[in-house]
């Protein structure tokens, strides 16, 4: 009992430790881009940006969704079916795209 333990914990460790970018862009290409946009720069005026933001921001904001701690109409049903690996995959991949800002 205690080695099954010990095994799931150290599973559990290594599945956080290896939050992986690239699947997560092939995710985020087929189930978030068609609002948050194609880079993470969203084109609708009613959906926030994600290229750039933290990672631990955009997985703290999915468990919410997903927990239901934080709810929206929209969000809370597509952060519902996320396992935690591919909450850090996305979340990996938007917080490693650069946003350049410039003053006008
Ligand atoms: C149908 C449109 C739509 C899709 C598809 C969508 N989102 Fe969103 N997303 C939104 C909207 C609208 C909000 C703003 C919700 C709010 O006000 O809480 C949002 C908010 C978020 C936030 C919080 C951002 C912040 O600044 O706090 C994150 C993180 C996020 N979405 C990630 C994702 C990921 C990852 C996917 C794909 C798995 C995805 N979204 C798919 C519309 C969408």
């Amino acid at each position: 009992m205690k080695s099954i333990l010990v095994g799931g914990l150290l599973l559990w460790v290594a599945s956080v430790a290896c939050a992986d970018a690239a699947a997560g862009k092939v995710r985020a290409a087929t189930a978030c881009a068609v609002c948050h946009g194609p880079l993470g720069l969203s084109l609708q005026p009613n959906v926030p940006h994600l290229a750039g933001q933290p990672q631990f921001y955009l997985v703290e904001q999915l468990r919410n969704y997903r927990s239901g701690k934080r709810q929206h109409e929209v969000m809370s049903v597509i952060a519902k079916p996320l396992s935690d690996q591919e909450i850090e995959d996305v979340s990996q991949w938007y917080a490693s795209l650069q946003v350049q800002v410039e003053e006008k």
